[in-house]
């Protein structure tokens, strides 16, 4: 049965899809099969990040409406599987009907992982449906870290059982000058168990959300793959030396 992740924030612009992206490649370089499902209804972006956009003809909104199969509605990207957002909320869209929509997936991949929208509004609740487990994605600033511990508490709320913590764009001169938290008080304002840190990487920004893939080498690629490893079980310590 496949594990059902959802990463989700409170705010918005944090890195959810960055981390659904890198989450996935990462689990598929271990060897997993990997689903991941745009849940950010109207203003889908994983098609762009998984340059799937130009094949993808269906949504889930379409398998839950029984447009289409559910094999259908998948675009290929490489090693990653991608199911895309419909394009507006529709009343068929209950949490029940995304649950059930999701588990027919379940003998053919190891892992979904589910990038939630921003907020904690209908869309947020039915990615909840969907997911198992959650990881909470926050930059180390007050305003972000008192979005996902909101967002946090939520997700436990509507019954995801462990739910851990991203803290992304971490920025050592950053932190060192008190400009953003350290990542012990980001985990104590959360009180979310961490799983990894992702450092501030301008290769984001320039290759990542455009649909190219990180240089090996780049220091949130090297997070990524740390990340992937701690969620299949390995006991990874934090590396500090990672972080710039
Ligand atoms: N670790 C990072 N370093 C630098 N930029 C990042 C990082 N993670 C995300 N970004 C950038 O932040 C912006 C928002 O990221 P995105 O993944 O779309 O966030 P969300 O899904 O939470 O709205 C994008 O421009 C992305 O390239
Ligand atoms: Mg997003």
């Amino acid at each position: 049965m496949a594990r059902k992740i959802v990463i989700a924030s409170g705010k918005g612009g944090v890195g959810k899809s960055s981390m659904t992206k890198g989450i996935c490649l990462s689990l598929a370089d271990l060897g997993f099969r990997v689903l991941a499902i745009d849940c950010d209804i109207g203003l889908r972006c994983l098609d762009i990040l998984f340059d799937t956009g130009s094949r993808c003809v269906f949504d889930w909104g379409d398998i839950i409406c029984e447009v289409c199969g559910p094999f259908k509605a998948i675009t290929e990207a490489g090693r990653v599987d991608v199911l895309a957002a419909p394009s507006q909320l529709l009343p068929e869209f209950t949490p029940l009907a995304a649950r059930s929509m999701v588990k027919k997936f379940d003998n053919d991949y190891d892992y979904i992982i589910l990038d939630a929208p921003a907020g904690i509004g209908s869309a947020f609740m039915l990615a909840a449906a969907m997911a198992d487990e959650g990881i909470i994605v926050s930059t180390p600033d007050p305003v972000c870290v008192r979005a996902a511990e909101k967002a946090g508490a939520e997700l436990k709320k509507q019954g995801v059982g462990e739910v851990r913590l991203i803290i992304n764009k971490f920025n050592k001169g950053a932190v060192e000058n008190k400009f953003l938290l350290n990542i012990d008080d980001t985990i104590d304002s959360t009180g979310i168990r961490l799983i990894g840190v992702v450092p501030e990487d301008p290769e984001i920004p320039f290759h990542y959300t455009s649909g190219k893939n990180l240089s090996k080498k780049s220091p949130a690629s090297k997070a990524f793959i740390r990340v992937a490893k701690r969620i299949s079980g390995e006991r990874l310590p934090l590396n500090l030396k990672l972080l710039k």
